[in-house]
């Protein structure tokens, strides 16, 4: 029996749900119930009814799931499936930053440890982040963490006073606006569409057609009818936009755009994880209660 065989019958076997980042590799994608952003990812694993839910990502998403839907057996199939960004800051780090800043309204990305978002007032994502902050209070100061192009991006959409934690993430951060410049005069006429992680986000923003979450830019693709897109962001999203619009050429600025961290997940791991029930995701009580009105604020936003 074909991997890709195994893994659909033991998620039946298992009564397990498959989500998958749009970053994942193109065969673990291909078997997985749902594909998307870390948002649309929250929301299909805050809905799952079925016993398990195997999540083909990184570890902030497993425990996000966990967080949202704390009934189910959350499944990470490899445990060095992190994040470059969540690690730039901890729990401790933000306590020490917020009593700088008492009276504080703290948004964190969703790429942040459990541990941090206990901390937190709001969650975003790329996908809502400008929607989150424009529900806080306008009187507020707010400290907006860790990654400082996502947050400086969002501080120019909103004119919003904002704080910003010093963090990137290594795979967008390495994305200038020289490479973006270099990609534009060797395509001529091509769209622009950028993750705002990218370190060319802010400065780009009159270069780029659209600033857009990993779904929003997907969409996109589906609609375009350009002959040519050039896509700033990590490399594993262009096996869905092939797919989706095959009539339109997806070319990256930076082909070596290419999280290890979103790699370290095959389909070997997918079926051992649904075999095995390995790598379980656990959150203590009382940090996913003081995590989860964060995050809740994030999947209503
Ligand atoms: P999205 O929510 O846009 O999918 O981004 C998640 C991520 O980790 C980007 O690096
Ligand atoms: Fe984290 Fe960057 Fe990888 Fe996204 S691309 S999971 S932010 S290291």
């Amino acid at each position: 029996m074909s991997l890709e065989a195994e893994v659909r019958r033991l998620k039946e076997e298992r009564d397990a749900v498959l989500l998958a980042h749009n970053y994942q590799r193109p065969e673990v994608q291909d078997v997985a119930d749902f594909v998307g952003d870390s948002l649309y990812l929250s929301r299909k694993a805050m809905e799952a009814d079925r016993r398990v839910i195997v999540f083909a990502g990184v570890r902030f998403m497993a425990e996000t799931a966990k967080i949202l839907n704390p009934q189910r057996t959350v499944l990470l199939p490899d445990p060095k499936a992190g994040c470059g960004l969540a690690d730039a800051i901890t729990a401790e780090q933000l306590r020490t930053w917020k009593s700088e800043h008492p009276g504080a309204v703290v948004v964190a990305y969703i790429n942040t440890s459990a541990d941090v978002k206990a901390e937190a007032d709001y969650c975003c994502t790329s996908s809502n982040a400008v929607k989150v902050v424009e529900q806080v209070p306008a009187d507020r100061e707010i400290l907006f963490l860790p990654d400082m192009f996502l947050g400086d991006y969002v501080r120019k959409k909103t004119g919003r006073k904002m704080h910003l934690w010093v963090g990137d993430c290594p795979v967008h951060a390495r994305l200038r606006p020289e490479d973006l410049e270099r990609a534009r005069a060797a395509h001529p006429g091509a769209p622009v569409i950028a993750h705002p992680e990218c370190g060319c986000s802010t400065q780009a923003i009159p270069h780029v057609d659209r600033i857009l979450s990993t779904d929003g830019m997907i969409r996109f693709a589906e609609e375009t009818r350009a002959p040519e897109v050039l896509v700033a962001t990590e490399v594993g999203i262009l096996h869905r936009m092939a797919r989706l619009n095959p009539g339109t050429r997806f070319t990256p600025i930076d082909a070596g755009a290419i999280c290890p961290y979103m790699k370290e997940i095959d389909l070997a791991d997918v079926r051992d994880s649904l075999l095995h029930r390995q790598y379980v995701i656990d959150v203590p009580d009382a940090t996913a209660e003081r995590a989860r009105r964060a995050l809740e604020r994030m999947v209503a936003a």
